[in-house]
């Protein structure tokens, strides 16, 4: 099956709003004649209006780098006391089509858990938004010899309940921690083994159509000049791009390897 190649842009905790709709619009231009491929930028919150309006008519998406949400007695709370959040519903508004969940960054800063990930995962579907879920062992992990483990946990985790229609829609990025902002990639090869593990267990947990269906990005250093030969793989499906996605001409190179 042939999944479109989709390369996602996570700004992290970088641009001002003035900075973030130069930068999207930059990379609108740079990507306009591009097909074939899903694009999206992740901006910080308060640049989420700015880039909307700066990408609206181009083929750039949109997306988040995370979301609150609670529950309450079975059912997911939309609005209310929790100072300093922002909710689904207020993304979808704002013109957000994906949601980062579970980053490392967010595992390791702010507690992020599994159970976590997988009740965002449901509000976001009840929101219209579709969840890109980061998974990933860290460098203590791998040399440890339980990077299976780990992401299939993760996998796991995330995915409890969330029916095949809906998980057929999801997107994951397998970001190794040791390979994120530190300039270390995975190989191609190292990168291909994990994904298509990630992709068998996603077969037992459905159906081979469903695992199929689901996009796998790679995410730890990818840049311009290493993407081509990761995207080359036969379980590789795009990117999650930090310190690249900053330079419009860099991000653009990788979004145009993943068109290939
Ligand atoms: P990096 O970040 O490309 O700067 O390694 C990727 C990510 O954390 O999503």
């Amino acid at each position: 099956m042939s999944r479109t190649k989709f390369i996602a842009g996570n700004w992290k905790m970088n641009t001002t709003p003035t900075e973030a709709a130069a930068l999207a619009a930059d990379v609108a231009a740079a990507v306009k004649d591009v097909n074939g491929v899903d694009v999206a930028v992740c901006p910080p919150y308060t640049n989420i209006a700015a880039v909307a309006a700066a990408i609206k008519g181009t083929n750039v998406q949109l997306g988040a780098q995370n979301v609150h949400v609670v529950e309450k007695d079975g059912k997911i709370v939309t609005s209310g006391a929790y100072t300093g959040e922002i909710a689904p519903g207020m993304l979808k508004d704002a013109g957000v089509a994906w949601v980062i969940l579970g980053h490392s960054e967010r595992r390791q800063y702010f507690g992020e858990t599994d159970a976590g990930v997988n009740l965002k995962i449901r509000a976001c579907f009840e929101a219209g938004l579709l969840p890109i879920i980061c998974v990933g062992e860290t460098l203590e992990q791998r040399e440890s010899g339980i990077t299976v483990k780990v992401v299939e946990e993760q996998v796991r985790g995330a995915y409890a309940n969330i029916p095949a229609a809906q998980a057929a829609k999801t997107v994951i990025a397998y970001e190794p921690v040791w390979a994120i902002g530190t300039g270390k990639t995975a190989s191609p090869e190292q990168a291909q083994e994990v994904h298509a593990q990630i992709r068998a267990l996603l077969t037992t947990l459905y159906d081979a159509p469903t695992a199929q269906a689901i996009r796998i990005q790679y995410g730890g250093s990818m840049n311009a000049k290493n993407a081509a030969e990761l995207l080359s793989q036969p379980d590789i499906d795009g990117g999650l791009i930090g310190g690249a996605a900053l330079k419009a001409a860099d991000f653009a190179v990788i979004v145009k390897a993943g068109a290939k």
